[in-house]
């Protein structure tokens, strides 16, 4: 009888630990550390593009398209010059991002930010 109770107590806590354990160990890695450039990037991503472009620079956000993966050419004409590189073809048709000049010191952080995301 004793052991009845046991062995049944036994099977409803595998039941019930069931769940959480597939939970943690299905959790999937989608960001590594970032390295220092690769931070001064998020911050200034975080402070000057976020108004319009999703905090996750892989999503769209509110005005501008998702940004993860952006070239060091394409991130340089947007920023310097309001314009796109020769033969790029732009997710958007607006014209809506001004040009941000004062960021040139920030573009290679920018840049090493926006391709920092693991592809699956
Ligand atoms: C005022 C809103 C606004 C801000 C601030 C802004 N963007 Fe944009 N961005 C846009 C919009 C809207 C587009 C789509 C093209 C357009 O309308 O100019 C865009 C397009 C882009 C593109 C080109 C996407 C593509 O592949 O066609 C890149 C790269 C980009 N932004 C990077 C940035 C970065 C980096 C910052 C911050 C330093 C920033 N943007 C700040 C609104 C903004």
């Amino acid at each position: 009888m004793i052991l009845k109770i046991i062995s049944w107590k036994l099977v409803l806590g595998a039941i019930l630990l069931l769940p959480v354990l597939l939970m943690t160990s299905c959790k999937k890695e989608d960001s590594r550390p970032l390295s220092a450039l690769e931070l001064r990037g998020k911050g200034s991503f975080m402070a000057n593009c976020t108004a319009c472009h999703n905090p996750d620079p892989r999503l769209a956000g509110s005005v501008g398209p998702d940004v993860a993966g952006s070239s060091l050419e394409l991130i340089t004409a947007r920023l310097m010059h309001q314009s796109y590189p020769p033969g790029y073809k732009p997710k958007r048709s607006s014209a809506l991002m001004p040009a941000l000049p004062f960021l040139e010191r920030d573009i290679p952080a920018l840049h090493a930010y926006l391709n920092s995301f693991i592809k699956r």
